[in-house]
């Protein structure tokens, strides 16, 4: 990635969300810029729009106005089948409920974005592994997302998030489930050589 090109540049960027007769603005003209690698914190109370943010970042909702600008590309115009590609090969996204998928396992559960970019079988069962080992779940690659605790599962989606080594990754809350020891090792996972962008309501990981 260019380091001369922001990572993310949002500019004037709001949505609102209608409810019946009510409009609810999650973000009303958020301008920002985020240059270079390392990791950046958007810290917030309940309610401020971080989720909202990171999926307008992450291209999992369109804006109801203003403009998006990731490594580059202006994902307004982007068609569907763009914003998949986007999705895939850019971001790598750890939601804050996991969203992990219920009846594959955890090792599946990370081999399945690469299966999505025709990464080879070996490959993908090698980088899963040393992934879900990264992460501290060696001994729990066939556990189900239900066999696992909350904390678990969220360091299965911080594993699944970093699958295709995309260069941005945007973390919703991304320890929130976790104990302050697992939280600085997963910075640390998460960090080198890419930008990260992950929201949090306090301070300390
Ligand atoms: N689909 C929706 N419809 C209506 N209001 C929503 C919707 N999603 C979020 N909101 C509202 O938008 C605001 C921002 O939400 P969110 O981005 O989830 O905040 P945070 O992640 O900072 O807790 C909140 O007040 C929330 O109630
Ligand atoms: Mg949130």
């Amino acid at each position: 990635m260019s380091e001369t090109k922001p990572v993310v540049r949002l500019k004037d960027l709001a949505k609102y969300y209608q409810r019946g007769s009510e409009v609810v603005k999650a973000l009303d003209g958020v301008d920002l810029v985020i240059d270079g690698t390392g990791m950046v914190a958007i810290i917030g109370p309940s309610g401020s729009g971080k989720s909202t943010l990171l999926h307008l970042i992450g291209a999992m909702d369109r804006p109801t106005r203003g403009e998006v600008i990731v490594a580059g590309q202006a994902l307004n115009g982007l068609p569907e089948k763009a914003l998949t590609r986007f999705r895939r090969q850019t971001v790598g996204f750890v939601f804050q409920t996991f969203n992990l998928i219920p009846n594959l396992t955890a090792l599946e559960n990370v081999t399945l974005p690469m299966e999505f970019n025709q990464v080879p079988k070996e490959e993908r069962l090698r980088r899963a592994k040393h992934l879900l080992d990264q992460v501290g779940l060696g001994h729990r690659l066939t556990h189900r997302p239900g066999e696992l605790s909350g904390g678990e599962q969220q360091r299965v989606a911080i594993a699944r998030a970093l699958a295709n080594d995309p260069p941005l990754i945007l973390a919703d809350e991304p320890t929130g489930n976790l104990d302050t020891e697992y939280g600085q090792k997963i910075y640390l996972t998460c960090s080198p050589g890419r930008r990260s962008v992950s929201c949090s309501p306090r301070h300390s990981p």
